[in-house]
């Protein structure tokens, strides 16, 4: 079978074995008949790159569902299964007016994978929202609720990217919503801007939404029409003393406070400078309106892709000392 259409970068591998189940049974009977080691669990494929074939049984969380578990007068618990579509589900809550997702509007991906890199977006984070999840352990198959406590939530990170890694798959994601009247994040220049060239004063949710979809469609490349996965790397947090002696060298660095001690510089720039914005190796690019997303213009093999990351990291370390990390998960 081939990924290709299972991964938003598009990238042609093949899988020997593929399986896409419906319910949590069916999960199980898939980790029972099969050791955990010889499966790969694959979720909304928006944030990988492939870079050669898979042995293993692919199994495709194809789990729906949206349950509402309680309301109040000001929020709603919602739980939602792994194989839901992020999107769909945001424009699902802006529908029922619920208030806290509309910044993390036209995020790829699934619900299922939202909690491992604490996905987010103009000052908001999904832990913001976050009440719980439910995953099952590979090895012993027992169901466990994580609470936003246990999930170490972190910036792009959480447990299931550190300690935990690859040991659990995330079946459900719990949810706490809010009612009108609604407490927006719009402290976020970007936002603000689109909003006022709206000549909006008062914005809804819906007017939230809108404005985060407008910036994403003019800077982010639709992966159904240009493959990619969103930032290719984390935005480096630096010590506060090497910034200030960057900065004296570039005058236009932007920064993000991030601690007494560090600050964030965003990966982007740093790109953009280095002069690679737009840079194309074969069918491996770096995106012309957003030097942090890597593309694929067709063609490309994951392994050409990484290549051209690795020059990437190279020519952004020669020219400011930092080095770059993915924020992509590879898997070679
Ligand atoms: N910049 C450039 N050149 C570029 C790209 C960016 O100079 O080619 C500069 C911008 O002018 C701006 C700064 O870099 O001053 C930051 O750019 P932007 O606001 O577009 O955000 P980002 O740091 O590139 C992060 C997230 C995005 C998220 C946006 C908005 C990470 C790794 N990425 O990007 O997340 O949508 O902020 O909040 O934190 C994703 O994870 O896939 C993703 C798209």
């Amino acid at each position: 079978v081939s990924l290709k259409s299972y991964n938003t970068f598009g990238i042609d591998v093949n899988a020997t074995s593929f399986i896409s189940v419906t319910s949590e049974d069916e999960l199980i009977s898939v980790l029972k008949k099969n050791y955990a080691e010889t499966l790969f669990i694959l979720g909304g494929g928006s944030n990988m790159l492939l870079t050669e074939d898979i042995e293993d049984t692919v199994v495709h969380l194809n789990l729906l569902g949206k349950t509402i578990v309680s309301e109040d007068n000001t929020s709603m618990t919602i739980d939602v299964s792994a194989g839901e579509n992020w999107h769909q589900f945001v424009l699902w809550t802006l529908d029922k007016n619920l208030g806290g997702l509309e910044n993390l509007s036209l995020i790829p991906g699934n619900v299922g994978t939202s909690p491992i890199q604490n996905i987010g977006a103009y000052g908001v984070e999904l832990k913001d929202s976050f009440v719980s999840c439910d995953a099952i352990h590979k090895q012993t198959l027992v169901t466990k609720t994580f609470s936003k406590k246990d999930c170490e939530f972190g910036y792009r990170s959480s447990v299931f990217k550190t300690s935990l890694k690859g040991d659990y798959i995330i079946t459900k994601v719990r949810f706490k919503l809010n009612k009108a009247p609604h407490l927006l994040s719009t402290n976020y220049g970007i936002i603000e801007q689109e909003l006022e060239r709206n000549k909006i004063t008062e914005p809804t949710i819906q007017d939230v939404s809108n404005a985060v979809i407008a910036i994403r469609s003019s800077k982010l490349p639709n992966p159904n029409v240009l493959g990619n996965s969103g930032s290719f790397f984390k935005n480096p947090i630096i010590p506060i003393n090497t910034f200030k002696t960057l900065k004296a060298n570039h005058e236009h660095l932007p920064s993000y406070p991030v601690s007494e001690e560090f600050v964030k510089v965003p990966a982007g720039w740093l790109i953009d400078q280095s002069g690679l914005k737009g840079f194309r190796e074969g069918d491996a690019g770096v995106h012309k309106n957003q030097a942090l997303v890597l593309v694929n213009y067709g063609n490309a093999s994951g392994q050409d892709i990484l290549n051209l990351a690795k020059k990437v990291q190279d020519i952004v370390y020669q020219k400011f000392s930092i080095r770059l990390e993915p924020e992509v998960n590879i898997y070679n």
